[in-house]
């Protein structure tokens, strides 16, 4: 198994450490543009193998996408992080060219993989995945919602002093401030909704915070996260390579589920070896197919800003 990350930022490093610790593969490329960087940072992380008991092999490279040939799995995190009072949004002029770059070296070197984009708006960035590779629906995946149901299910453990493992808890739709949506209906904690222990303030509070998770830290750190973004883009690397069927909320072309088409968005689906297997469908009431309708005219709006480009 052969798994490339580009971007050796932040996020990209994090989700590179987290797949050797797990071993998830027998080669890890970390690809980044900056001279040096992914090099540095593959070595560094390399020489805690013995500390921390891998023997995954980490290859850096400087932008030479001929290291990253056959890759199984590609994990694309390059492009600019938010600064504080950014949008996700704001930052397409910029990560829009260098995702389709990503995409083009991708397709040339390893025509056969998994692609997982993580590169904000990460709706759109998908889209332009789909689009510009013409690959399998099935083979593009953006990581948005595993995010933000772990943020989520942070927010209700704070409230309720519980471990958020016993949390279940998902975030659809957008994986924007203002277009993500949190199932609080659906959430339970071992087995019992939530809403049992929490008041309408309570709820609206969790549903609130998780929405700007993001933008929180980033105003406390004063760039985009890392940890949490890091950590979930492992976790979707480890369904697909592992073929766990695990049902997270992943970024997926629709066409037709939730009355959408044409769109990637953040819907529950079956991760395995061949990528999102199938959808499942929430049943959403009109609360929240109305939010779900209301989240895909923001994207499709950002979507449509591409063929400016
Ligand atoms: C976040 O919400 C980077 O979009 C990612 O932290």
């Amino acid at each position: 198994m052969k798994i490339t990350v580009v971007g050796a930022g932040a996020v990209g490093a994090t989700c590179a450490d987290n797949i050797a610790r797990k071993e998830l593969c027998e080669e890890l490329v970390l690809l980044d543009i900056k001279e040096g960087t992914a090099e540095g940072k593959a070595q560094d992380m390399m020489q805690t193998a013995t500390l921390l008991g891998f023997d995954t092999r980490i290859v850096g490279s400087t932008n030479d996408y001929t290291k990253t040939a056959g890759s199984d799995v590609v994990v694309i995190t390059s492009g600019l992080p938010r600064k504080p009072g950014m949008t996700r949004e704001e930052l397409i002029g910029v990560n829009a060219g260098i995702v389709k770059g990503v995409c083009s070296n991708i397709l040339t070197h390893s025509p056969n993989a998994i692609i997982i984009v993580v590169s904000n708006p990460m709706d759109t960035m998908t889209y332009l995945a789909l689009q510009s590779t013409g690959l399998s629906k099935n083979r593009i995946i953006g990581m948005g919602g595993i995010l933000d149901s772990s943020r989520f299910k942070y927010q209700l453990s704070q409230q309720l002093n519980c471990s958020p493992a016993d949390l279940n808890a998902v975030v659809i739709g957008g994986h924007g401030d203002t277009t993500m949506i949190p199932l609080i209906r659906m959430s339970t904690w071992n087995s019992v909704p939530v809403t049992q222990f929490l008041n309408q303030e309570e709820q609206d509070k969790i549903v609130r915070d998780t929405m700007v998770g993001g933008a929180t830290l980033t105003a406390l750190i004063g760039t985009s996260a890392w940890y949490a973004p890091g950590a979930a883009a492992a976790a979707l690397v480890e369904s697909i390579v592992r073929d766990e069927k695990k049902l997270f909320t992943c970024c997926v072309s629709l066409q037709g589920e939730y009355k959408q088409n044409d769109i990637c968005m953040g819907v529950p689906v079956i991760i395995g070896k061949d990528g999102w297997e199938k959808i499942i469908d929430f049943q959403l009431n009109e609360t929240e197919q109305a939010a779900f309708d209301k989240s895909a005219d923001a994207v499709r709006s950002m979507n449509e800003v591409l063929k400016t480009l």
